[in-house]
């Protein structure tokens, strides 16, 4: 059965991480954030299998995220597990379509997978916040997830300025190509948005040569290829919309939702950039992309909106905005600014008992102050006390509770508390 590539099973595969507990503390922190943000903007917690059919990831459009799926085969049935959690939302609002009250405001925390070529702040498991808003065509929708982001950031105690976030529109483009390629061909925009969010990583004329590739998916002319990427420069709303009709429907929008964004006291950190796209197929409206202001790391946090793809995985239609926000490329900022906490474990009490005879007493202390609804560690074997206190002021614990036989016979137990360094007794039972 083995073969290939293995470390003997020993090691994590490459890509992974195990969370020890240090890292746990951490994780469990940042979730919390993104757990207070999303209940701070009344959205409920969904999940979903991270096991999917291949198929609800089957799309045609040459998206990077379909290559680097997980998926096997077992009992003659496809499956994978999710590079994202979009598509397990979108079925999950399918199925209950007829019977839902839309708009609904649903997020995840969740793991995913995807097998990628490994940079800094890139894994092949990842964590992500998804907040997503499905039934609300306004952008209204997008001002709220927005504002929601930057929340974030301020409760993960980043400085205003240290992060931004670059905004487009693909409808612009899409109204712009309408009278083009699109006309005949508007199967061609998805494909159109997956080439040109390469431009980044291999440059305008290898952009420009695949969308003219006459065998490939989009097959642009010239002129329009030159335009398309003449379009991808605007960097304010007033430089666009010398590429959109005066009645741009895309152009109204944009200047809504910066309207909005002004209200939220945002707008002066989400900077229009007509070069975003983003690579996922889906989308058909917004998009934007958070990213660290010194440049460094890549994005942050990216979403958008996506009307279309309820219909295309076969539901009725129904506009759907959110964004993903993972848990990698957020540590690596954290830890460059020297703020990624180091939560102290939660023990609050220790119990211990200096011999076998005062075991019984000390586990029907530690049970008491259990049910009072304190965290307790009760003392294992026979470590020494020095020991035991050295860890208890590691941990951070409050108080240790002390029971030898003299305590024993008194029926009393000794409650030292650590940051008053002071001891009082107690009765057994409290
Ligand atoms: P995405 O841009 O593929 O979008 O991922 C969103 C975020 O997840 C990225 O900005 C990054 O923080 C993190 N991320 C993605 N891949 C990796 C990786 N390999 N390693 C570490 N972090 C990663 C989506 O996934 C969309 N489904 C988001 C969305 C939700 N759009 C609408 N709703």
């Amino acid at each position: 059965m083995a073969k290939g590539k293995s470390s003997g099973g020993l090691q994590a595969p490459r890509g992974t991480r195990d969370f020890y507990p240090e890292d746990m503390r951490r994780r469990n922190w940042l979730f919390g954030q993104f757990r207070e943000t999303a209940h701070a903007f009344g959205f409920e917690e969904v999940d979903a299998p991270i096991v999917e059919h291949l198929d609800l990831f089957r799309r045609k459009a040459g998206e990077e995220i379909l290559d680097q799926l997980y998926h096997f085969e077992l009992h003659d049935r496809e499956l994978a597990l999710r590079a994202e959690m979009t598509p397990s939302i979108a079925r999950m609002v399918i199925a209950r379509q007829g019977a839902m009250r839309f708009p609904i405001r649903w997020f995840t925390v969740t793991q995913n997978w995807r097998y990628e070529r490994m940079t800094r702040g890139r894994r092949r498991e990842h964590y992500q916040w998804n907040m997503d808003i499905w039934g609300e065509p306004g952008v209204e929708a997008e001002a709220e997830l927005l504002s929601a982001m930057f929340t974030a950031f301020d409760g993960l105690g980043l400085a205003r300025g240290k992060v931004g976030v670059r905004l487009n529109s693909r409808a612009l483009l899409e109204e712009s190509l309408r009278r083009g390629v699109l006309a005949d061909r508007p199967e061609v925009f998805e494909p159109l948005c997956v080439v040109i969010d390469k431009i980044d990583k291999i440059g305008a004329q290898a952009v420009t040569d695949l969308l003219c590739d006459p065998n490939g998916g989009v097959k642009l002319s010239a002129g329009e290829a030159e335009r398309v990427i003449e379009m991808l420069s605007a960097r304010s709303l007033d430089d666009a919309a010398r590429f959109t009709s005066d009645d741009s429907g895309a152009l109204t929008d944009l200047r809504k939702l910066y309207d909005l964004l002004d209200a939220y006291g945002i707008a002066d950190h989400i900077p229009f950039d007509a070069s975003v796209v983003r690579g996922l197929a889906y989308y058909t409206g917004v998009v934007f992309e958070a990213f660290d202001t010194g440049g460094v790391l890549r994005a942050i946090a990216g979403g958008g909106r996506y009307d279309r793809l309820a219909e295309t995985l076969g539901g009725k239609p129904v506009p759907a905005v959110g964004f993903g926000f993972g848990d990698a490329v957020i540590a690596e900022l954290l830890q460059d600014e020297g703020i990624w906490p180091d939560p102290p474990r939660d023990v609050q009490d220790i119990v211990y008992a200096f011999g076998a005879e005062e075991k019984p007493a000390a586990i029907g202390v530690a049970t008491r102050l259990r049910r009072q609804g304190r965290n307790v560690e009760l003392c294992l074997g026979q470590s020494k006390l020095k020991r035991i206190l050295g860890d208890a002021d590691k941990v951070g614990a409050e108080r240790v509770f002390l029971i030898g036989s003299d305590e024993l016979a008194r029926g009393i137990v000794k409650v030292r508390d650590l940051a008053e360094k002071k001891e009082h007794e107690e009765p057994l039972g409290g």
